[in-house]
């Protein structure tokens, strides 16, 4: 059987290391939305499935989850430039205080889109946490309310982050091995 685990060349955030930031956020998201009782936190799928599930259980806030799915990558490590929504939330969100938990920001794009997405929806707030980000890769500027890591330009894989929808199981954020997608590069 094939372990993924061998095609890791080294983990750049370990399991401890996200498990005391995921901590950290949720106790200044918990003193930022103090007086809200109706805090809707809104997963970016797939990548942030296992960063809401932890931080939603660090929380002790009272929310609702709902998740968006959105596609902005193809195959491989280059971002296609358009962003599309393939799966919408379930309810409404005019009147709601908004939370987007994403896992990485990296153009920008995709948070710029759901951001201006959400926005034309009327919700009484909108905050937004990335787990990480690449400030090296900006491209468009969105303003991030909470950022767990800034990370150096490279592909990371793990905590739900995938290539080609490898490795997402990973508890941990590791860089691959370069001859996996060196003939993607360029
Ligand atoms: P952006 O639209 O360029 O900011 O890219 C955001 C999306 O691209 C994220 O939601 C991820 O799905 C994906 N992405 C960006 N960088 C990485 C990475 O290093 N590993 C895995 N996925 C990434
Ligand atoms: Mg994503």
């Amino acid at each position: 059987m094939r372990d993924l685990r061998e095609d890791i060349a080294h983990v750049l955030i370990d399991e401890a290391q996200l498990t005391a930031r995921i901590q950290e956020l949720a106790t200044q998201i918990d003193d930022d939305t103090a007086g809200i009782d109706d805090l809707l936190l809104i997963c970016v799928l797939k990548g942030g499935y296992m960063f809401l599930a932890d931080l939603s259980r660090a929380l002790t806030r009272p929310h609702s989850i709902d998740f968006m799915g959105i596609s902005s990558y193809g195959k491989g490590i280059t971002s296609s430039g358009a962003v599309q929504i393939i799966m919408d939330l379930k309810a409404p969100l005019d009147g709601r205080h908004v939370l987007i938990v994403e896992d990485i920001i990296d153009s920008g794009r995709t948070l710029d889109y759901m951001r201006r997405n959400l926005m034309s929806r009327a919700p009484a707030s909108l905050r937004i946490c990335s787990l990480l980000n690449k400030p090296s890769r900006r491209e468009i500027e969105v303003p991030v309310d909470y950022v767990g890591f800034d990370i150096p330009d490279e592909f990371v894989v793990g905590y739900g982050l995938d290539f080609n929808e490898l490795y997402r199981n990973l508890p941990f954020i590791a860089v691959l091995k370069p001859e996996l997608f060196a003939h993607l590069v360029g």
